[in-house]
């Protein structure tokens, strides 16, 4: 006879632990309410995995290569502990999660948080706020991505169908790149090196390199399809440091939805995704009761790169075909070939757009690079192995990003000076053809400028920004991502920008958070700065990103209700303190 007491106190407990967050939410827009809350427990671990003959330690979550999925739903609350049992610093960064007013659990270390150490444990907390479709997670700290990844899946809100037909089963599809080495000892070595990133030892679908390569004829992923049926594929690019083409033999790709947001659909034989590009694709088993193959092989612009050109093959089986029999071979691209690349892009549109700002209040120009520096060792026996005897570096307006030793975030947040600079400039600091020229012939004067600058935003400016490919080493495409936010592509082209003859799309732009800048060309991206933090711009290229192919934008606090970053969350809290003390302020 105790229930009804019972179920009065529960009662009771819930409505006077609501009741004042209701009455506040009513002066606030109605967000963030609604949706479940997601809970993951992630474990940073080492594990020991055989491929191509070879034994190799690898970093991953909970034992899982690629890591496990990220179930969840438009509008959920996700909470993921991560604990690291790796004896690597660690931190993970959710992928096109736009981190709406939780600058906190973006990611990327020394950017938004300091790296998680070994034995340590941190905890993530993030809404969904209007997202869905497929995005990823994967380390965000040194090179240790390569093995540290895996999809985010985020599904319609109950009862929201998708735009197109239901498929009858969906496939998660990760493209990578595999290394026996270390990735923290190959980023060193490659950085010591002042060259080239080495290629990678093979691609892998999956975490499967597929028959081609040496000692890996039974390492392959495979697909079972049903005939007549209609497949969603959901692609993720986590490749280190390559674009990658995909396509399945005889099988057309009808592109549904690109960086988690509904395009128009179309269809195309090969598709074409930078590092850190994701696509949704719909594949109909509309052939014959055979075996198929599904490629992946590189996409490279860059002149003089030494890369791994061998395909990466999984199978698309039809259930009663002969297993026995060769798969039918699938084509790809020439691994140079931007007019496929182009033409992807071309056919990418947005299935709705809701907040293209026409009209702009800030109105950016960076140039992205690679530079070439001085070697200047110490030991005159060493040889620096960049271009020219130099040692390669990238920036973003000629200058290169060097990392602090402590979070920007909490820099900003604690109004801490001598850690960052306020002076990124807007546009070029010389103004030069970007394209077919250096700022100097002689390749000494290819240096760039090194520091930790920010480019500061009003809340709610509304913002374009032109991204322009140099030559000034080798002109390259170059997957540029923004945190934080989406971005609308309203225009690209080849060559140097031209404002006059540029043509933008100010209709149905694609809405991405990593866009592919043609090579020797540029991209036109808007984007209206509403979600303050600090968050950071790059390269999706890893190396390129080591070299400081990045910047970072703080955006300030807005007036109005939801419109200020809140208060650091409770792991925070302790950091914050270690931190005050240890800089004594
Ligand atoms: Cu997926 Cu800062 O990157």
């Amino acid at each position: 006879m105790e229930t009804p007491f019972r179920l009065m106190l529960w009662l009771s407990l819930l409505m006077c632990s609501t009741s004042p967050f209701a009455l506040a939410i009513h002066h606030y827009k109605r967000w963030p309410v609604g949706g479940s809350t997601r809970f993951y427990d992630f474990k940073v671990q080492t594990m020991e995995v055989k491929k191509l003959c070879k034994s190799t330690s690898i970093v991953t979550i909970n034992g899982i290569y690629p890591g496990p999925v990220l179930y969840a739903q438009e509008g959920d609350r996700v909470i993921v502990k991560v604990t690291n049992e790796s004896p690597y610093n660690a931190s993970i960064h959710w992928h096109g999660v736009r981190q709406r007013l939780s600058c906190w659990s973006d990611g990327p270390a020394y950017i938004t948080q300091c790296p998680i150490q070994p034995g340590q444990t941190f905890t993530y907390e993030f809404t969904l706020y209007q997202q869905k479709g497929t995005l990823f997670y994967h380390a965000h700290i040194s090179w240790l991505r390569a093995t540290l990844h895996g999809a985010i899946v985020i599904y319609p809100k109950t009862g929201v169908h998708y735009p197109f037909p239901n498929p009858y089963e969906e496939h998660i599809i990760i493209l990578g790149e595999w290394w026996s080495m270390n990735p923290i000892q190959l980023e060193q070595s490659t950085l010591a090196s002042g060259g080239a990133a080495p290629p990678a030892e093979a691609f892998v679908i999956n975490g499967h390199p597929g028959p081609l390569y040496n000692c890996s004829e039974n390492d392959v992923y495979s697909i079972d399809a049903v005939s007549g049926k209609t497949y969603l594929l959901r692609l993720v690019n986590t490749a280190l440091n390559t674009g990658h083409f995909f396509s399945i033999a005889s099988h057309k790709l009808t592109v549904v939805e690109a960086d988690g947001e509904y395009t128009k659909p179309f269809t195309v034989d090969h598709l074409m995704l930078g590092p850190g590009q994701t696509a949704n694709v719909l594949v109909k088993a509309d052939q014959s009761m055979d075996k198929y193959q599904i490629a992946m092989g590189p996409y490279v612009t860059a002149k003089n790169l030494t890369f791994q050109n061998i395909t990466s093959i999984a199978h698309f089986r039809y259930t009663r075909a002969d297993l026995t029999s060769m798969a039918r071979p699938a084509t790809l691209p020439f691994y140079n070939n931007s007019l496929v690349v182009n033409a992807n892009m071309d056919a990418l549109r947005s299935l709705e757009v809701t907040n293209l700002p026409l009209q702009i209040d800030e109105n950016f120009f960076f140039t992205i690079g690679l530079n070439v520096g001085q070697c200047n060792r110490q030991n005159p026996n060493l040889t620096c192995q960049g271009p020219n005897g130099g040692i390669f570096a990238a920036s973003m307006n000629n200058i290169s990003f060097t990392r602090p030793n402590v979070s920007l975030l909490q820099a900003y947040y604690n109004s801490l000076h001598g850690i960052y600079t306020a002076d990124f400039p807007g546009l070029p600091m010389k103004m030069y053809d970007f394209v077919n020229g250096a700022p100097n012939n002689s390749p000494n004067d290819t240096n760039a400028m090194f520091g930790t600058r920010v480019k500061v935003l009003e809340y709610g400016a509304k913002v374009q920004l032109i991204l322009q490919d140099t030559g000034t080493v080798t002109t390259e495409s170059h997957p540029m991502h923004l945190h934080g936010y989406s971005f609308y592509v309203v225009g690209y082209g080849f060559g140097n920008y031209d404002q006059n003859t540029a043509k933008f799309n100010l209709v149905d732009p694609p809405l991405m958070n990593t866009i592919n800048v043609p090579v020797g060309g540029w991209a036109a991206i808007r984007f209206i700065a509403d979600n303050p933090g600090v968050w950071f711009m790059h390269c999706h290229i890893e190396v390129h990103l080591s070299w400081g192919l990045s910047m970072v934008f703080i955006v300030k606090n807005g007036d109005g209700p939801l419109e200020s970053l809140p208060h650091p969350p409770s792991t925070f809290r302790a950091a914050e303190i270690s931190l005050v003390k240890y800089l004594n302020i």
